[in-house]
């Protein structure tokens, strides 16, 4: 059974209807930081976001050569199962406090390569180690004062990687901020998306972040009352290992313009920002969120002004 099989599955014992005011209702009560309710509201969420987190995900793990244990924080209703059943891991713990996502993963997840066991507690008191520690969409729900603990103790306990991904509002990338300054402070190494150790260069109110499209189901857009047959869903992310790691390269940022025979891209290298204008082959190809390695595209800071 695919992902969109499952949801439509679990969402049969619902009319439409019931669900659309679920989701609605679950909008307000993000904007006011309230966590779900009922279990129309998880099934909501599971409908309207568990694709698009799914997807950003896959984008993100695809990074990296994973390794074979992981942790994941705030796992929701196993979103990450989904991300990770193509990967060679070995097996996957997920981490959650809400007992009634913890029952719907169980019983929507399917079979998985890997070993996967279901924790009904808190992240804060985590004290299983892994290979790599994830936290998706879920350091944004605990309070602020206890993120750069949060983030101490993750460090201790992964053999290797941590990986954040936040969504991809100034908030979101105020919050990865704060985690990049933490982690350089924990003598980590950066894998994705900052080609550098430097400061970070991102200022006068803009944010990183980037976008991944997917397909929409008709359940979909009839709960997001939306007409397109895709969505583009938003994140800033961070990768960072305890193995010494160099980042190199440039990363795309934001949508490149393509223009009648060039590329205009913003471009974040270790020397700031900055604007190139692409006129080669390599016009085509450009994608928000790539990462460059130099040598393939020639002198990338020959004539291009910082931003
Ligand atoms: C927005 S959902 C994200 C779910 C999933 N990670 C994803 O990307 O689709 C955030 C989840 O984090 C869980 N969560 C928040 N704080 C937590 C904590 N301190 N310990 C364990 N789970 C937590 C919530 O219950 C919720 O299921």
């Amino acid at each position: 059974m695919n992902l969109e099989d499952a949801i439509e599955s679990l969402c049969t014992s619902y009319s439409p209807k019931e669900l659309k005011k679920a989701f609605f209702d679950l909008s307000d009560r993000y904007r006011s930081k309230k966590a779900h309710e009922t279990e129309l509201h998880r099934i909501a969420y599971l409908a309207t976001r568990l694709p698009a987190t799914c997807a950003v995900l896959k984008r993100v793990f695809s990074e990296i050569s994973l390794p074979p244990t992981i942790i994941d924080c705030g796992a929701g209703p196993g979103t990450s199962i989904w991300a990770l059943l193509d990967q060679p891991i070995s097996s996957l713990t997920l981490i959650e406090q809400d007992h009634e996502f913890v029952k719907l993963g169980k019983k929507m997840s399917p079979e998985s390569p890997f070993v996967t066991t279901w924790k009904t507690q808190s992240f804060l008191d985590l004290k299983e180690s892994a290979d790599l520690i994830l936290f998706s969409y879920s350091l944004n729900e605990i309070p602020e004062k206890y993120l750069e603990e949060v983030i101490k103790r993750a460090h201790t306990l992964t053999h290797n990687y941590l990986v954040i991904v936040e969504p991809g509002t100034p908030e979101g990338f105020e919050r990865i901020r704060r985690i990049r300054t933490a982690l350089l402070n924990l003598r980590m190494s950066l894998h994705a998306p900052c080609p550098h150790h430097n400061k970070c260069p991102m200022v006068g109110g803009d944010w990183c972040h980037f976008s991944t499209r997917l397909p929409r189901t008709s359940l979909h857009r009839f709960l997001k009352e939306g007409s397109l047959g895709y969505e583009d869903e938003k994140y800033s992310y961070l990768i960072a290992s305890k193995e010494p790691y160099t980042p190199s390269g440039a990363r795309i940022l934001r949508h490149p313009l393509k223009r009648k025979g060039h590329t205009i891209a913003t471009l974040c290298t270790e020397k700031g920002l900055i604007q190139k204008t692409f006129t080669g082959k390599e016009r085509k190809k450009i994608k928000s969120g790539d990462n460059f390695v130099l040598a393939e595209f020639g002198q990338l800071f020959g004539n291009s002004p910082p931003v």
